[in-house]
């Protein structure tokens, strides 16, 4: 430790790891010290010469006699002043909450922008970037992010938050970092808690809100790290934030705010492949896709279909391609699964990989899933769609009609959530499992017993798991399709309905809805983090209905005719 003057402080400044190596400066936020980044610096030192500092007004660091003297100005002077008492002509910048503000803000200032060899940004976005969000932003992401900033305005009245710190803000804090399974603020002279609260109060009433300054980003390596559990940033703005960086890297992780405390490990290699890929270094396939994400849409994502051999799933596959995705088509049908890859390759210039699977069999599932996750990595979407129909009155349906509807429609989908959704738990940067269900999930008929049991298992399903995997930052949506013109109907099981085959096949066809749009809806689906989403009219109608008179629907299912009927029951 050294101490080094600015203006009238002193700031408090830590050095670790040997000079030679490349300089790394962990900048903390409020209300926090530089012991914020206890973990991660040890994780780092071997590798790079690692600086950090208390900020003015925190830990063992001086306050300004002035309280004005938490402006900008005097923030970026002293980190300034820190580079230059240790003489470093260039440093790669890590900042987390008001440390991050300050990094955006060093980007818009030339005296010491060109000093940043990289920048790197978690839980924290730039203030005039934010502002320009604030301004411009699609109106329900604004008021999103406005319920999560209530503090800000709360720390801007006069008394009350002075009150709060004396209070209760002590223990608020500490409980909201264990929430998060992160320890609260580590072994600490005495309590300054409270003082550096007080003091960290000016940050908030000298430089908020973002003045209409510039929002321009020179082109300095930006990585945007984003907590998928933040409860003070909302994914709106770190996207849009990340918008004004002509270089950015984006990275999720299944964290909270204090990503540093609760998952130091991964932050820590977040950094450091970051800096070494800064300071030239290949980039590794996260890095690569972290690239192609800040890109926007899907890119940079790995997306797995099943059933992508036709209808629905090829639809799918080749809509998120589209976006930027690269995606895997599975299918049991090899030869569909390759056509669609290939398709998808010469159409949008985008790596895809036709695989055979039969979602039904465990074993196949898991080398499945195996081989994608060593070949390509942890899919980030997981779309679980291949599915079968068997038609027909219960009293035709066989034990082996009910065995494969139920082994291909639900346990197809329990292998691909188990499998890939542990794995994407593991990796800990969040992603999205789709289940295909159908609106017979929720309306039940005489035509689809087995097939209507299935969707409505696995829809069950999808509700049980979103509520396990949103702690992991994974959304799960249940897509509930009416009728969609696949070929559905023609590769469908027919139990003893005579002539039931064609005029299902010429009904699906004459509804003329086409799979793309179901496409559609399952990347908004993914987009928006969406629980549950009928897709068009009678998918709609079917899905409020359900709610609003479950007896209607029961009485509409004794409706629904077989064609062909008043026929003794009988195998096809
Ligand atoms: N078409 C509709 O009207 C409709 C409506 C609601 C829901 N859905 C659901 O949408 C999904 C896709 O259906 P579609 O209409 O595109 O049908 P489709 O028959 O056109 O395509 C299904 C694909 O799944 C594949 N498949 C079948 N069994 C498989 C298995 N065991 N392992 C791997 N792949 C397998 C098939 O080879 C085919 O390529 C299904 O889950 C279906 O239940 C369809």
């Amino acid at each position: 430790m050294r101490m080094v003057e600015s203006g009238d402080v002193r700031l408090a400044v830590f050095e670790e790891g040997d000079p030679a190596d490349p300089a790394v400066l962990l900048l903390h936020g409020y209300p926090d010290t530089h012991r914020v980044w206890d973990e991660v610096a040890a994780l780092l030192r071997d590798r790079f010469h690692v600086v950090r500092y208390d900020v003015r007004g925190a830990g063992a660091s001086g306050a300004p006699a002035n309280r004005r003297d938490y402006g900008f100005d005097r923030l970026i002077g002293d980190l300034g002043a820190v580079l230059d008492a240790l003489g470093l002509a260039k440093v790669h910048l890590v900042g987390h909450d008001w440390g991050s503000l300050q990094g955006w803000e060093a980007l818009g200032r030339p005296e010491i922008r060109d000093r940043l060899a990289s920048f790197t940004s978690l839980g924290g976005p730039g203030l005039r970037q934010a502002a320009d969000f604030m301004r411009r932003g699609r109106r329900r992401d604004v008021a999103a992010q406005r319920i999560r900033s209530w503090y800000i305005g709360a720390f801007r009245l006069p008394v009350l938050p002075e009150a709060a710190w004396r209070s209760v803000l002590p223990a608020v804090v500490s409980a909201a970092l264990r929430r998060e399974g992160a320890t609260p603020r580590p072994g600490h002279p005495a309590d300054t808690l409270t003082r550096d609260g007080l003091n960290g109060l000016a940050l908030y009433r000298g430089n908020m809100p973002g003045a209409a300054l510039d929002p321009r980003v020179p082109d300095v390596p930006l990585q945007i790290i984003e907590a998928t559990r933040d409860a003070y940033v909302t994914p709106a703005l770190s996207a849009a934030v990340a918008e004004w960086a002509p270089r950015s890297w984006h990275r999720r992780i299944a964290a909270g705010h204090w990503a540093h405390r609760s998952r130091p490990e991964a932050v820590a290699e977040m950094v450091a492949e970051f800096v070494e890929h800064a300071e030239g270094g290949p980039a590794g396939r996260g890095l690569r896709r972290a690239r192609a994400r800040a890109r926007g849409g899907f890119g940079g994502r790995l997306v797995v279909v099943t059933g992508a051999g036709s209808g629905i799933g090829r639809a799918t596959a080749r809509a998120f391609a589209a976006h930027g995705a690269e995606v895997v088509c599975a299918d049991i049908d090899i030869d569909a699964a390759k056509q669609v890859s290939e398709e998808i390759a010469k159409d949008f210039r985008i790596t895809a990989y036709g695989v055979r699977v039969d979602v039904a069999n465990a074993n196949q599932m898991e080398d499945f899933s195996r081989n994608i996750i060593a070949e390509y990595g942890v899919p980030d979407v997981v779309v679980n769609n291949a599915g079968i129909a068997v038609a027909g009155a219960f009293l035709d349906h066989t034990v082996d009609d009910w065995r494969r509807t139920l082994d291909v429609n639900l346990w197809g989908v329990v292998h691909g959530c188990r499998l890939f959704g542990a794995a994407m738990a593991e990796r800990g940067e969040g992603g999205h499992i789709v289940n295909v269900a159908s609106l017979a999930a929720f309306a039940p008929s005489r035509l689809l017993p087995a097939y209507s049991t299935s969707k409505a298992a696995v829809k069950m399903l999808s509700d049980c798991l979103r509520a396990e995997l949103a702690g992991h930052g994974i959304g799960v949506s249940t897509i509930c399709p009416g009728f969609v013109s696949t070929d559905i109907a023609g590769n469908a099981t027919y139990a003893g309905g005579t002539g039931m085959r064609e005029w299902a096949v010429r009904g699906l066809a004459r509804r003329g809805y086409p799979p793309e749009r179901v496409a559609a809806h399952i990347l908004r689906a993914v987009h928006r983090n969406q629980a549950v989403v009928p897709v068009n009219f009678e998918g709609k109608i079917g899905y409020a209905l359900s709610r609003i008179s479950p007896g209607a629907m029961r009485g509409l299912a004794r409706l629904s005719k077989l064609a062909g009927k008043d026929r003794p029951y009988g195998r096809r």
